[in-house]
């Protein structure tokens, strides 16, 4: 078969991003342009300030992303976006991208589901093979999806409340650490014990998750030390937290995997970066004699080099978008 390179847009949050991949595998440039030191300032995404970036870069971004590829936009096959879910306004600026460039090029516009790209980050790390049991952890996302075939997605279990990512950012302000919460509050755990008695959240038999509790228990934690002037230890609290969260979505994973019969596991999301949760996980894999693939750290969080990968399985089962395809703030993954 003749090979198919996609170039691929992602602007869903704060980064404006593009790569070009071939046959969903190879990665021929990636360009992620991240604007996190803006948002830190707030202490948050600000969703106008962040659209407005991605209209200031995106031209850039494909510069730079045809230049590293040594490609021009003749070698090009379709063009595959981000189409939701995310922030209404980020989101339209990459694909006004999109659409423009399908237009002048005259070549196929693929939609791709954000948490679909999140999935098939790893399938630039190895060909998945399937069953197999995708955990996704984001900011916005926190869900077990059991996959039978590429580019099938049935959910079997989701957050009922705050998503994982979110609860991190939440703990993080709460503790003073500064945005982007998660990877600092990893950072800070790493270099604590587990001394907070607090609780294992949502240890039911289902496949849901609830993070709110366990947040608002941090929360009151140190709420009533501080009311006694007892003073918190930052790093301690970060990782009774932490443990918390890893232990609660390794259970159900595990227990998910040997009911749907399947060997083989993916991480996704930004809070798959999180080193507690990869090792963890890897041990636990190990054991139970399950295969384990997680993402390259660089492509965890939100980056178009998984969009390039989920595009091209899109596009198999005929996922070919007209030109009228509108953003979505949300939207379930199928
Ligand atoms: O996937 P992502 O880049 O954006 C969404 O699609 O939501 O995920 C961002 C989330 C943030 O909540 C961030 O705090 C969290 O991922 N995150 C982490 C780590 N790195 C990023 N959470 C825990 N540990 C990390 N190392
Ligand atoms: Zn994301």
């Amino acid at each position: 078969m003749k090979d198919m390179n996609i170039l691929a847009i992602e602007s869903s949050c704060d980064e404006t991003s593009m790569a070009i991949i071939r046959n969903g595998t190879d990665n021929l440039g990636t360009v992620v342009l991240s604007q996190m030191d803006t948002h830190a300032t707030f202490g948050g995404v600000v969703p106008e300030i962040a659209s407005r970036m991605h209209v200031e870069n995106i031209t850039m971004v494909l510069e730079e992303t045809l230049n590293k590829a040594h490609m021009t936009l003749d070698d090009i096959d379709a063009i595959a976006i981000t189409y939701g879910p995310g922030l209404i306004g980020s989101l339209l600026i990459g694909l006004q991208a999109a659409k423009t460039l399908a237009f002048i090029t005259g070549k196929p516009l693929i939609p791709v589901h954000h948490i679909a790209g999140h999935i098939y980050a790893n399938n630039l790390v190895k060909r998945l093979e399937f069953p197999l049991m995708a955990l996704v952890v984001s900011g916005g996302h926190t869900e077990l999806v059991y996959m039978k075939e590429d580019y099938s997605f049935e959910k079997i279990g989701g957050t009922l409340d705050d998503a994982v990512g979110e609860a991190y950012d939440k703990v993080a302000r709460v503790l003073g650490i500064p945005y982007p919460g998660g990877p600092n509050v990893d950072k800070l755990a790493s270099a604590g014990k587990d001394t907070y008695n607090l609780p294992l959240p949502l240890d039911d038999d289902s496949f849901n998750f609830s993070f709110s509790g366990l947040k608002s228990a941090v929360i009151n934690l140190k709420h009533n030390l501080n009311q006694k002037g007892i003073e918190v230890i930052p790093e301690n609290l970060a990782a009774s937290f932490q443990n918390r969260v890893t232990e609660i979505l390794i259970k159900k994973t595990i227990r998910a995997m040997h009911k749907y019969h399947v060997k083989k596991l993916i991480i996704a999301g930004g809070v798959s970066a999180n080193k507690t949760l990869r090792d963890r996980l890897s041990s636990v894999c190990e054991e139970n004699g399950f295969e384990l693939i997680t993402p390259e750290l660089k492509y965890c969080t939100d980056n178009a080099a998984m969009i390039g990968a989920a595009g091209y399985y899109a596009y198999q089962k005929g996922r070919i978008a007209s030109l009228d395809l509108n953003a979505k703030a949300t939207d379930t993954l199928q």
